[in-house]
């Protein structure tokens, strides 16, 4: 699937009805596996703004900002878009991290968090980790057009577009 938006509301606006999807998945128990999403592109290209509609999306009320030194946030979904299957929402920015850094995710306890099925993980520059994010994640890239304008382009696996 391939949309463009025209501004951060539109990018925020396509985040809350995947989320919003995603829930009533989880409703219709079509989901039993976490649910990730790898997020590509380049600086300034949306992620994070498609996240804070992502988590709207989940119910989630908090602001959802760009981890600095933080590389893991975890957010707690309301009861109101809860099942019994959903667990928590993560939001992972791997922007700061350079070196060692599939050691690093395994350190931080990553692999634990995309193996518990209730579990939906948003991974900002997943790129950097591409050999071992899930099979069964989504693949999101952002890519700038103009000043307002982004291509986002969704794919049940990485193409070498999203690898780029
Ligand atoms: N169509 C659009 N979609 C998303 N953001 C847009 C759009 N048009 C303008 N913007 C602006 O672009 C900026 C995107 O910043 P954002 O932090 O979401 O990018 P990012 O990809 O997360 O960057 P980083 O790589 O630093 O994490 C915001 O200031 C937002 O308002
Ligand atoms: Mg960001």
């Amino acid at each position: 699937m391939e949309v463009i938006t025209e501004s951060a509301e539109e990018t925020k606006g396509l985040g809350r009805k995947i989320a919003a999807d995603l829930i009533t998945d989880y409703r219709l128990r079509i989901t039993d596996y976490a649910r990730v999403f790898a997020l590509t592109g380049d600086l300034g290209s949306g992620k994070t703004t498609f996240v804070q509609g992502f988590a709207e999306g989940l119910g989630i009320k908090t602001r959802i900002i760009s981890p600095t030194f933080i590389i893991v946030r975890k957010y707690d979904i309301p009861i109101s878009h809860q099942s019994s299957v959903i667990s928590h929402f993560y939001h992972i920015d791997l922007y700061r991290l350079e070196t060692e850094i599939e050691t690093e995710i395994r350190n931080l306890g990553v692999n634990d968090v995309w193996s518990i099925p209730g579990n939906i993980v948003v991974i900002e520059w997943a790129e950097k980790i591409k050999n071992i994010i899930p099979k069964t994640a989504t693949w999101v890239r952002l890519k700038t057009l103009g000043e307002d304008e982004r291509k986002i382009t969704i794919h049940q696996s990485p193409t070498t577009d999203h690898l780029q």
